[in-house]
């Protein structure tokens, strides 16, 4: 039996709480229009235009080498995985769209935010990309990441989030591979190719940790991760997701016969952790205001893009009379 979060204008707020609760906890999927509390929409808008927006900023770095790609394979590689990234934008911005209705907020708005820096995007994209061994990094251990994060809301309590994760989830899966093929390509090469694939890997390593975010909920009550657990929209908390990233990527590292970045870094057998060095939450502060290395130059790209843009969503929003 569904539990019903419509028509129920004879329900308490309490009461609308309590059903809201049921059904989440019955593993039933919340829909756009049903009744939520005020802290899980504002939870789901956070959370959702920031992967969206993430994903349209994502594509910027990647974009820089679609001309520059060392073969026409790896080209149409590229432009592949670039043009699948923006349409994860899209695919988000539309659920995010239909949260920020009953706000009396529409999509401009998230770009106006983007733009005013409100919204961030995720800390990995305001970073450099100076080789082809980056792209190569971004597709293999940056979309990995996402992976592992991505998969954690798969099951999702607000379904057209799951069910956008559902796509995205297996369509990540391929950047991944095309990303470990520019890998393994390079691991396999010259010693110079060795070490152009060693310097990125050391370049992307404090941004890999600080992508699963600063290590807090249950430890610190960090209220945005308790938020999101209680209301089963992820089951894991950013230490868990950051040590499965580590357990299922320490060992390909090594076996490429690259170094760990981190010497110190081991597992700890007894309490079944990753023990590693901390990357430096302070820069990872300022990187998401927009002060990172290429924060400013993407946004100022996003911002001509959209204003050079104006026109088609102008156009597309006008019914077309045939003459
Ligand atoms: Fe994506
Ligand atoms: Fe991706």
């Amino acid at each position: 039996m569904t539990i019903s979060l419509t028509n129920f204008d004879h329900l308490t707020e309490e009461e609308r709480y309590a059903r809201f609760m049921d059904k989440i906890n019955a593993g039933e999927k919340i829909e756009a229009d049903d009744w939520m509390p005020e802290d899980y929409r504002i939870a789901l808008v956070k959370l959702i235009s920031m992967h969206g927006i993430s994903e349209i900023m994502g594509a910027l770095p990647e974009k820089e080498w679609v001309p520059k790609a060392p073969s026409i394979r790896r080209k149409l590689g590229i432009m592949a995985k670039v043009q699948d990234e923006m349409g994860h934008g899209q695919l988000l911005l539309r659920v995010v769209e239909d949260l920020l209705k009953p706000l009396g907020k529409n999509r401009e708005n998230i770009m106006d935010d983007l733009f005013s820096g409100d919204l961030k995007f995720h800390n990995v994209f305001h970073m450099e990309a100076p080789t082809w061994a980056d792209a190569g990094i971004i597709a293999w251990l940056v979309d990995g990441a996402a992976i592992i994060t991505q998969t954690n809301m798969l099951n999702a309590s607000y379904g057209p989030y799951a069910r956008a994760l559902q796509r995205i989830c297996a369509e990540e899966v391929f950047h991944a591979q095309h990303g470990e093929s520019i890998i393994l390509a390079l691991a396999e090469g010259t010693e110079e190719q060795k070490q152009l694939l060693q310097d990125a890997l050391n370049r992307w390593w404090p941004s890999l940790l600080m992508f699963f975010g600063p290590k807090s909920a249950a430890t610190t009550g960090s209220s945005k991760q308790d938020i999101t657990i209680k209301y089963k929209i992820r089951t894991k908390t950013n230490e868990q997701l950051r040590q499965d990233f580590f357990t299922k990527y320490v060992p390909r590292i090594l076996a490429l016969g690259l170094k760990l970045p981190d010497e110190t870094m081991y597992y700890d057998e007894a309490n079944e952790e990753w023990i590693y060095q901390q990357p430096d939450w302070n820069e990872f502060k300022k990187i998401i205001k927009n002060e990172g290395p290429k924060s400013q130059e993407r946004l100022q790209l996003r911002k001509a893009a959209y204003e050079n843009n104006a026109w088609v969503r102008e156009a597309l929003s006008k019914k077309v009379v045939a003459s």
